[in-house]
């Protein structure tokens, strides 16, 4: 009995001296995740920061702070009726959200440093990128036997599958991407979105007979499934036939028949996403994220974010129920207050109106660095632009994106980045980035 006591006793302090060493090593002050006080005072700053602008531009939304820096809650007015109901609980929708700061700033600034198109390049250098992803961007791919013939596979994408990004960070200065929302209808500001340098549209949406309210200019147009499906509609909604076409989901054989017989002479590309969760299913965030990396601004029109508004008709045609419609007001709000957008609405109408208590670029800065520490991301607080990398590979020679005839900002990035090229990798490879580097 006594050897047991002391059996279990022993057991017991080891445990503890374990987790002591844990702790312990945890907080090693020469560990590159050690948050400093530096650290908290930036994600402080941007909290409250964060706070003052949601309580002062959420047009009734509320921010709420508590000790933990990375986190704050939306909240909507008490006296809000939520309308939209979870079809699987039957549960209507709640009326705070819960964001992650940390995770937002970090996320973000990854997206507006790489490339979200799908590349051939990204899939070679993807460890059996063909087998393991490049079969799932392709309708029915699981046919496909996880590309064994990979020449199926490859003439299945090759349509939209080119080399190297065509575009890159900052290509574009200020662009707006136009949702769908009904609201556009209430104010007559085509001609400020014809003056955007590049114009993001959604799905189906029509131009012709809408000018007034939605303006002209059309560069790119991010497409869903069904979408997508209708290719050959989509490309007549733009009378220049330069829009560029953007897929979210995957390729399929009529797309492809399409894209050659009618024959469709847009570029048509698939975009490769980053994961944001759930917030993240909408056409529209895609958009978003889509104008984020590649302009130096974006403003968003369009899309459903003042309050009281429950119809949820879009501006060409009848109410259609969209999803989550609080939770990404809230989002979008959330964007708005970490200076990543900004949102033009009804009641937001004044078109050079400031969006007040922005973090400004030293606060973003420090606590986009304070994050990744937090999150304990790869290449956590290091100034080498490929310390995120996880994964890296060499370009071959002579298949560099071109930068001839781009902005000055967009050089300067590709200068910044020593000519490399990064990719967002999926969520649960830790965050870190797929990079390919010049062969120089
Ligand atoms: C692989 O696909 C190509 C293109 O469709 C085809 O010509 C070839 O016969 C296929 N190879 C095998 C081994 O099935
Ligand atoms: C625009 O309006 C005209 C006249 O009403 C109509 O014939 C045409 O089909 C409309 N175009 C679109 C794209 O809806
Ligand atoms: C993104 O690129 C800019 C330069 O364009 C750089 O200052 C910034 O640190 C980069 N961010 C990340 C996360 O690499």
């Amino acid at each position: 009995m006594r050897i047991l006591q002391l059996g279990l006793l022993v057991a017991l302090a080891s445990s503890v001296a374990a987790i002591l060493i844990y702790i312990v090593g945890l907080s090693n002050p020469y560990d590159r995740f050690t948050v400093t006080d530096d650290d908290r005072s930036a994600l402080r700053a941007l909290q409250s920061g964060f706070k003052k602008c949601v309580d002062a531009k959420g047009l009734g939304l509320q921010a709420l702070i508590s000790q933990d820096y990375c986190h704050v809650t939306i909240q909507y007015p008490r006296d809000t009726v939520p309308k939209w109901r979870d079809p699987k609980t039957g549960e209507l929708e709640g009326l705070s959200f819960d964001f992650n700061l940390c995770e937002a700033v970090a996320t973000w600034e990854q997206v507006r440093n790489s490339s979200s198109i799908l590349t051939k390049e990204f899939i070679d250098a993807l460890p059996n990128g063909w087998e393991e992803y490049a079969w799932r961007r392709i309708n029915k791919g699981i046919q496909l036997d996880r590309c064994k013939n990979r020449t199926l596979c490859m003439e299945k994408l090759s349509l939209v599958l080119p080399e190297t990004p065509p575009f890159v960070p900052k290509q574009f200065g200020r662009c707006a991407v136009v949702g769908n929302s009904g609201d556009l209808l209430k104010t007559n500001i085509g001609k400020e979105i014809d003056g955007y340098d590049a114009v993001v549209r959604e799905n189906g949406a029509p131009i012709q007979n809408y000018t007034k309210y939605v303006g002209r200019k059309s560069t790119f147009r991010l497409l869903n499934r069904g979408s997508a499906k209708a290719l050959d509609k989509v490309v007549e909604l733009d009378e220049t036939k330069r829009e560029v076409l953007i897929i979210k989901t995957t390729i399929h054989d009529i797309m492809n028949k399409m894209i050659r017989e009618v024959p469709i002479g847009n570029q048509v590309y698939l975009m490769l996403g980053a994961s944001f969760g759930s917030s993240a299913k909408g056409t529209g965030l895609k958009a978003l994220e889509f104008a984020l990396s590649i302009c130096d601004t974006v403003d968003m029109y369009g899309f459903t974010v003042d309050p009281g508004y429950k119809e949820w008709t879009r501006y060409f045609s009848e109410s259609r129920l969209g999803h989550t419609p609080l939770h990404g007001r809230a989002y979008y709000q959330m964007m708005e207050c970490l200076g990543l957008v900004k949102i033009h609405s009804p009641m937001r109408a004044d078109f050079s109106r400031v969006v007040n208590w922005l973090p400004s670029e030293s606060i973003l800065n420090a606590a986009r660095t304070a994050s990744e520490k937090v999150l304990r991301r790869i290449g956590a607080g290091m100034d080498d632009p490929l310390s995120a990398c996880s994964i890296i590979k060499k370009r071959s020679t002579g298949k560099s994106p071109s930068i001839s005839g781009l902005r000055e900002a967009a050089i300067n990035h590709q200068r910044y980045m020593n000519g490399a090229t990064t990719y967002p990798l999926e969520k649960n490879t830790g965050n870190g980035m797929l990079c390919i580097v010049p062969d120089i």
